[in-house]
């Protein structure tokens, strides 16, 4: 790997593969479902905890490429609600792994001006990672650089079965009425200002969109890495940003014409 994951104020070299990409043309919003940790422990006969462990410094590279790529949204799915049926000790272990990752990241988070957000049934976590994490969305809620949103306790259908509930329950107590338009339900989704997700990357190999941001990633392009995600680096995300920009996106226009920007609530 070029660069290197130090902290914010050791300066490192940009990656060579930065020059290659068009800076008129990068994603805005980019979201990963980091997946094969399991499979990368297994490969070295370690216990599944030790791929997570190794999955941290995916993270990190994740988070420092979207930077050096002036990305303006990261979105990384860390734990989703299925996740719950894991053992015990491993979900332990990964909400250790998640206050450890706030603990270690925090100055740097904090010092290259990242706003932190989470998604999901975040009453679902346990009581110390959620108050770590809940200080650190508040400490960074003005900040003007990279948004970069953890999903966690997170499910593509929960949250739109979520936004369902809040439309039934307000119209029933006569605060909206009428047909319900894209527009309305997409403003009840977790973080309704994050706009829909241009580029989704996926690690291990598998063509699956397993349940992340099922609403938002009606346009997005996928882009499939055969790589287990302990071993992503920011060579990775640059690979999967140039195939993006190889792609010709038409939203279900035809060619060189229909250009929708991925705004918030754009075209829903
Ligand atoms: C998928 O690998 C990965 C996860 C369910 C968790 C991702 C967690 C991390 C990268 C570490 C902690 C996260 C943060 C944000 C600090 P898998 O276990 O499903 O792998 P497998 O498919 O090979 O079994």
């Amino acid at each position: 790997m070029t660069g290197n994951s130090g902290d914010a104020g050791t300066k490192k070299e940009p990656h060579p593969m930065l020059r290659l990409v068009d800076r008129q043309r990068t994603p805005e919003h980019v979201g990963i479902i980091m997946d094969g940790n399991g499979r990368w422990a297994k490969a070295r006969g370690l216990v599944r905890i030790e791929g997570h462990k190794a999955g941290i410094d995916g993270v990190k590279a994740a988070v420092e490429a979207a930077q050096d790529l002036k990305l303006k949204y990261l979105t990384l799915y860390a734990f989703s609600v299925e996740n719950w049926k894991r053992p015990a000790s491993e979900v332990r272990a990964l909400f250790q792994l998640l206050s450890r990752y706030i603990d270690q990241e925090h100055k740097r988070i904090l010092d290259t001006g990242i706003r932190f957000r989470v998604i999901g049934r975040i009453a679902d976590l346990p009581k110390g990672p959620r108050a770590k994490l809940e200080k650190l969305i508040e400490e960074t809620r003005d900040a003007e650089g990279m948004t970069l949103t953890l999903a966690l306790s997170y499910g593509g259908r929960t949250e739109i079965a979520d936004a369902c509930d809040t439309i039934v329950r307000r119209t029933l107590a006569g605060e909206r009425e009428g047909p319900v338009t894209e527009a309305e339900f997409a403003r009840h989704l977790y973080a309704p200002d994050l706009p829909d997700p241009d580029l989704l990357i996926r690690t291990s190999g598998e063509y699956r969109v397993s349940n992340f941001l099922l609403w938002q990633i009606a346009y997005s392009e996928l882009v499939i890495l055969d790589i287990l995600w302990p071993d992503f680096r920011e060579e990775h995300f640059i690979e999967a940003v140039l195939d993006f920009q190889r792609r010709e996106r038409r939203y279900g226009g035809v060619s060189g014409a229909a250009k929708r920007k991925a705004t918030p609530g754009a075209a829903r």
